[in-house]
């Protein structure tokens, strides 16, 4: 039933339900909170198959029919290997035959307006620096680029998710979504991806520029909004002071998403579904257009919680984000802050003398193996 007929199969629902004159609303996928407004929902997905089973299909499905409140879908990712089309996602092309069922699925979650995206970066280091953009950054390179549009249109996403977690220059940024901006209209997504220690006021994180300055130039205007990675040791203090340190910095707070790991296994930095949902309180009483939550990644979500469904994590994070929040008398609620325990990782380099950022910086860089960090950070400096 959740294939490619599925909408299909509601429209002949909704007609034999009609013919009975029933109401129609009980058999249609629930009603999709508008993706143009806040908060946003957001799932990233990166696994497609289950690990056991290769053949096997992990559904995006259940994150539409099962009225989680999802708002955007991200896929991830996309990375650029070569020039002439040589472009990945994760290990093989975007049109390999193993992703069929998941842009089929894409196309039922668009149609019922929720946003699909394609993230582009992240971990694996080379989309960027010297292929989308030259070394300098000034320009953009169309051989490496063009495929890239061709890829995008030909999958017909909503958007895309620069995810730069190499050293770049801030023109390369700024020149890659002046470009998509103009090659995609007004209506396409751009979103970046910063580690959240890049927002506050000096901030730095995987990028090599100043999110500050980006946000301040006129190309920043053109971002749609900020999925900060608020995990990995790159968090100062708790959630919430780590989120408005960067609105401090003006980063409105409907241009900032608060991303969180919603399973232990994805990362470091895990931070309870109770805790995340009581942040999403703190934040929603703050900020009257709090921008949202993302969840890296789908397919192991709520696992520390007990759930036995990913999506039933993603709805868990709605219902917090998209309920009414009791009112509460501020003078009398303690209020609790939500601090993400520092990886083991990163508190060890920081016992040898370094910052958290330098360390969770070289910490993500060499892949959460600590005598690598160790090794990057020596040969730094
Ligand atoms: C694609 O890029 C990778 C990484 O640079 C390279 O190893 C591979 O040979 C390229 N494939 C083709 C068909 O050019
Ligand atoms: C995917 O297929 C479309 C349509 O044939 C093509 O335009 C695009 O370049 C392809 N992408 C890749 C990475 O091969």
């Amino acid at each position: 039933m959740l294939n490619s007929s599925f909408t299909s199969f509601f429209a002949t629902l909704a007609f034999i339900n009609t013919a009975l004159s029933l109401p129609v609303t009980d058999l249609l996928p629930p009603p999709v909170k508008r993706a143009d407004t806040t908060p946003r929902l957001i799932q990233y997905v990166q696994t497609f198959h289950p690990a056991d089973d290769e053949d096997a299909h992990l559904s995006i499905l259940p994150l539409l029919n099962k009225d989680t409140g999802i708002t955007h879908v991200i896929l991830a990712a996309l990375h650029i290997n070569g020039p002439d089309g040589n472009i990945t996602l994760n290990d093989e092309n975007p049109n390999a035959t193993t992703f069929d069922r998941t842009w089929e699925e894409a196309a039922t979650l668009q149609q019922n307006g929720v946003k699909v995206m394609v993230m582009m970066g992240g971990a694996a280091t080379g989309s960027y620096d010297g292929r989308l953009c030259s070394t300098n950054g000034r320009s953009i390179q169309d051989a490496y680029y063009l495929p890239l549009v061709s890829t995008l249109k030909y999958r017909n996403v909503d958007g895309i998710d620069l995810d730069i977690e190499e050293p770049v220059a801030l023109s390369c940024a700024q020149n890659l979504i002046r470009r998509i901006r103009q090659d995609f209209g007004k209506d396409f997504i751009i979103t970046m991806a910063p580690v959240a220690s890049d927002l506050p006021a000096g901030g730095s994180g995987l990028s090599g520029f100043s999110y500050s300055r980006l946000e301040r130039s006129r190309a920043g205007k053109l971002v749609n909004w900020y999925n900060g990675q608020y995990y990995s040791g790159f968090v100062q203090g708790s959630l919430e002071e780590s989120y408005q340190a960067g609105v401090a910095n003006g980063f409105k707070p409907e241009r900032v998403v608060l991303g969180v790991l919603d399973s232990s296994n994805d990362g470091s930095g895990y931070v309870s579904l109770s805790d995340v949902k009581e942040t999403i309180e703190n934040l929603k009483e703050d900020y009257r257009k709090f921008g949202g939550v993302d969840g890296w990644e789908y397919f192991d979500a709520g696992a520390d919680e007990w759930l036995s469904k990913p999506w039933q994590w993603t709805k868990q994070i709605g219902k917090a984000l998209f309920g009414k929040t009791e009112k509460r008398d501020v003078q009398v609620r303690e209020r609790k802050l939500h601090t993400p325990k520092l990886p083991g990782g990163v508190a060890a380099l920081m016992a040898k003398g370094h910052d958290q950022i330098t360390a969770a910086r070289a910490l993500r860089m060499a892949k959460g193996d600590e005598v690598e960090a160790e090794r990057m950070l020596k040969e730094g400096s």
